[in-house]
């Protein structure tokens, strides 16, 4: 099941929010369309909105084919600023509609064949990241044992990249070892991506997964054992500090306080070398329905103030390892990043 796919001048979107019970496809034939399905989180996942960002930037010079090199520039800039204000903590958007603008920066060619240069970036940027999941997990999978109960947080599976996974890429690599692995899976409130989309991928695959709510993960590594927690991430900053879905900290903490190794798995796209520390790091917050209604149904008295970040922070302190696709990173991450940076 593809993420997302482009066909005859569309972008193809699987949309997120409707899983596990149905498999549709969003059509963006625009990228007020793309950036629409990122704010609403039809496609989710740092890795996989970058991606998405990216066909939208080229659905922009699409609609302008016939203009000037002007007139395609001024849309390609506005298309790139509305997409980077649909969601501010992953950095794989930035770094996608940069990569973008680089690439029409750089293009000498006739205005109207623009589109067609920016679509093969698009498609390369696609292309790139199953690739470069495929090497995390070749990389990660070396830091799994044999019978290993794997704690993970919301979804670094296919369905949040171009395939393959990050988080879920090891787990993929390590079961493809031959390596028998039990995943436990956050149920990831408040949007459940851990209950509907981790679950759903790792079932399709046959892979043994346990659904837990994001509150039994402290019983769950005291009573019955966890060898190791792995997630993906949002944005990491030049120092190793981690911004991931919310609760991530959390389960650092109680992984810290139990002994048990802390990985964070991400391509080096979602590092942010300009930032020193993860206090800088931008934090989404989303609409309070997501917390006080469940399915539509509101389950919190009407009036109660809520606070509902989409995304913490987990000091560097916490994380035993960040693997790339450049390698596996220990301590001290700023020298050990900084190779790459
Ligand atoms: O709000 P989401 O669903 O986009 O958040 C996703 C996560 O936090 C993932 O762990 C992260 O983007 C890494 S996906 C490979």
């Amino acid at each position: 099941m593809e993420t997302m796919y482009f066909k005859d001048g569309k972008l193809f979107l699987l949309d997120q929010t409707r899983l596990p019970e149905e498999v549709t496809y969003e059509t963006c034939a625009t990228y007020q369309d793309v950036a629409g399905c990122i704010r609403d989180m039809k496609v989710r996942g740092a890795p996989a909105i970058g991606a998405a960002a990216a066909y939208g930037m080229a659905l922009a010079v699409l609609a302008n084919e016939s203009a000037d090199r002007d007139e395609q520039t001024a849309a390609l800039k506005r298309a790139g600023e509305e997409l980077l204000a649909t969601r501010p903590t992953a950095v794989n958007l930035r770094w996608a509609v940069e990569r973008m603008l680089e690439k029409a920066r750089a293009y000498t060619g006739s205005p109207h064949e623009m589109a067609g240069a920016l679509l093969a970036e698009a498609e390369a940027i696609f292309r790139e990241d199953v690739t470069c999941n495929e090497r995390i997990g070749m990389y990660g999978q070396e830091l799994v044992p044999d019978e290993a109960r794997i704690l993970t947080h919301c979804n670094a599976g296919a369905l949040a990249t171009a395939g393959y996974g990050t988080a879920l890429g090891v787990i993929r690599a390590a079961r493809q070892a031959g390596k028998k692995i039990t995943v436990f899976a956050d149920e990831t409130r408040p949007f459940l991506q851990g209950a509907r989309l981790t679950t759903f991928e790792l079932m399709k695959d046959g892979i043994d997964v346990v659904l837990i709510t994001d509150s039994m993960a402290g019983y769950l590594m005291s009573r019955e054992g966890v060898d190791l927690v792995i997630v993906g991430a949002d944005r990491i900053a030049a120092n190793g500090d981690t911004a991931n879905k919310i609760g991530t900290y959390g389960l650092a903490v109680l992984a810290h306080a139990h002994g048990i190794p802390f990985y964070v798995a991400a391509p080096l796209s979602t590092v942010d070398f300009r930032l020193e520390s993860g206090d800088a790091i931008p934090i989404e917050e989303r609409a309070e329905e997501e917390v006080t209604h469940f399915k539509g149904r509101r389950v919190a008295p009407e009036g109660v103030r809520v606070w509902n970040p989409a995304f913490d922070v987990t000091p560097r302190r916490l994380i035993t390892a960040i693997i790339t696709d450049a390698g596996v990173i220990h301590p001290p991450f700023k020298e050990g990043l900084a190779r790459f940076g």
